[in-house]
């Protein structure tokens, strides 16, 4: 397995393979394998890549994504940051504005798990465990033009239309630099910080009218109301239509 030659924050290797079936499976691999907290693992492409759902595959086009999954080893399963699938996402969205700063303004979290170009997905996050051990998922759209037709009015990459004044490199890498130091800032500094109110000036729909599936995607009750922010845990805050109070749900989608 080749490494790549990047700063990372953790001080832990980032490693390379041409083609993979999911980076996920290798970093399971890595971690039976005993590679440190921050091992990373990137591939030009995945052959099986996995969404959050079970049924939703993630699929990617070769070179122009960037695929990756990061160990993290924590003691214990309540050592593990909380709401870290949406701290990682703020992470993105920051690390998204770094790498393309014509983008600014523009870059949103959509509870739990995507990040949001306007109002098109360009990342997504997959957080699976094993008690204290954590692959951080993380797929992002970077240079690809087309989309399969499926995805075509609903994805979006960083790199399209831009002339060449813009001076923003395609290199996937460059980008996966820029997530690793954001994401470091994020769920590695000793104090409880504001991520909570950071993460709400960028959350996709704060203060709109939505309907949300509260529970399993395919079988979850359907909930409308105004969302309102995001609990310490990372849980979705909504105002129920015809009533004053504001609910608070740890898993569901929000449905457009
Ligand atoms: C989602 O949007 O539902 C989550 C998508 C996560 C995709 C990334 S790509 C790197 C890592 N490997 C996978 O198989 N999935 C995650």
């Amino acid at each position: 397995m080749d490494k790549l030659n990047i700063t990372n924050p953790f001080n832990a290797p980032v490693y390379y393979l041409e083609t993979v079936s999911s980076t996920m499976d290798i970093s399971r691999k890595l971690s039976a394998a005993g590679e440190p907290h921050g091992t990373v693992i990137t591939a030009d492409f995945q052959e099986a890549g996995r969404g959050r759902i079970r049924s939703r595959t993630w699929e990617m086009e070769k070179n122009t994504s960037l695929p990756f999954t990061i160990l993290l080893r924590y003691p214990r399963i309540e050592n593990i940051p909380r709401a870290l699938t949406l701290r990682t996402g703020l992470a993105v969205s920051l690390a998204i504005e770094d790498f393309a700063p014509y983008l600014k303004g523009s870059v949103f979290v959509k509870w739990p798990n995507d990040i949001m170009i306007g109002s098109k997905k360009n990342a997504g996050i997959l957080c699976e465990a094993d008690e204290g051990t954590v692959y951080l998922g993380i797929g992002i759209n970077v240079s690809q033009k087309e989309f399969p037709s499926h995805l075509r009015e609903k994805a979006a990459s960083i790199i399209t239309n831009v002339d060449s004044g813009t001076n923003v490199t395609g290199d996937r890498f460059i980008l996966l630099e820029k997530v690793l130091s954001r994401l470091y800032n994020e769920i590695e500094t000793p104090l409880e910080n504001d991520w909570r109110l950071r993460l709400e000036k960028r959350l996709y729909k704060i203060n709109s009218h939505v309907a949300f599936i509260d529970g399993a995607a395919d079988n979850g009750r359907e909930v409308k109301g105004v969302l309102k922010g995001i609990g310490n845990d990372g849980d979705i805050l909504i105002a129920l239509d015809g009533g004053e109070e504001v609910k608070s749900f740890f898993t569901g989608e929000l449905k457009f």
